[in-house]
């Protein structure tokens, strides 16, 4: 708590950032970080703003953490922007929220393309209006042959709605005749998800002080180090990043197995 309001009153000295960025890259970086980027109403609110301030905000967020995330060396970024939930927001909450894509992409993606950043989506895009759908795929088209960070977006996704997909396809494999029961393996359902072309997350980031999922990458965060912080999505930073990584690095991961030197007998 303390370290968190000396953080706010005190700016960020550059070359301090730099040492723990350089200092957590000599050890094992999470290669894929997923964020539920939560808080921004509630930012917006805090400053008698109206909830789409807190969004345009969340966007400046979304800005200063790929710069980083990439800058570190981080491989992928998924970052939770619309759920299938989102929808029952007030309409024009979520008319402004699909707006954002356009007006992130529109003023942000020659930086993206000249940071060699490559978008990618996942979500249901065909529920999406076609203004959206423009901007992410022209994004996405833009940025293919880049070969840095993956910025991927969860836009109109929904971690049950994903695995329905994923269910009805191998189905549908199964009646043609194509694959038989006994081939549906955890590498056969992995491979009909929407992350099929991702590593699964490492590291998962929840902003605002919320402890759920909010049907969030229910499968693929089976054996993902979790992080929460109270700090809201706008008021997230570089030095709340290191802190997150920081932590991951400091975790024993062990997949329901051992360490090496937790083995009794050899
Ligand atoms: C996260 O912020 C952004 C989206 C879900 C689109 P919220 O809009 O959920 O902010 P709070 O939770 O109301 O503060
Ligand atoms: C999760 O946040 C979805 C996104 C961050 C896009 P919500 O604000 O929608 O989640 P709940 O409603 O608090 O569970
Ligand atoms: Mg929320």
């Amino acid at each position: 708590m303390l370290s968190k309001l000396l953080r706010k009153r005190q700016p960020v000295v550059t070359s301090d950032l730099t040492k723990r960025k350089e200092l957590a890259q000599i050890e094992q970086l999470p290669s894929h970080i997923a964020i539920i980027m939560d808080g921004n109403g509630r930012w917006a609110k805090n400053r008698s703003l109206p909830r789409i301030a807190g969004h345009y905000e969340g966007m400046q967020t979304v800005r200063k953490i790929t710069r980083f995330a990439n800058d570190v060396g981080i491989e992928t970024l998924t970052l939770y922007a619309f759920s299938t939930e989102n929808w029952k927001r007030p309409k024009k909450e979520v008319d402004y929220l699909m707006r954002l894509p356009e007006e992130f992409m529109g003023t942000y993606l020659p930086e993206l393309i000249e940071q060699n950043v490559q978008v990618q989506m996942m979500g249901n895009i065909d529920l999406l209006p076609d203004h959206t759908k423009r901007a992410i795929t022209k994004a996405v088209e833009k940025t293919s042959h880049n070969d840095g960070l993956i910025l991927n977006f969860a836009l109109n996704y929904g971690s049950r709605d994903e695995i329905i997909q994923s269910v009805q396809q191998i189905v549908n494999k199964v009646q043609l005749g194509t694959i038989s029961c006994d081939d549906i393996t955890e590498e056969l359902i992995s491979s009909h998800l929407m992350t099929k072309d991702l590593t699964e997350p490492d590291l998962l980031i929840r902003t605002s002080g919320e402890i759920r999922l909010s049907n969030f990458m229910l499968w693929q965060l089976a054996y993902t180090e979790f992080w929460f912080t109270d700090t809201l999505w706008p008021d997230f930073d570089e030095p709340c990043l290191m802190d997150a990584i920081e932590s991951y690095q400091k975790r024993n991961r062990k997949y329901g197995g051992l360490k090496e030197e937790d083995v009794e007998e050899k």
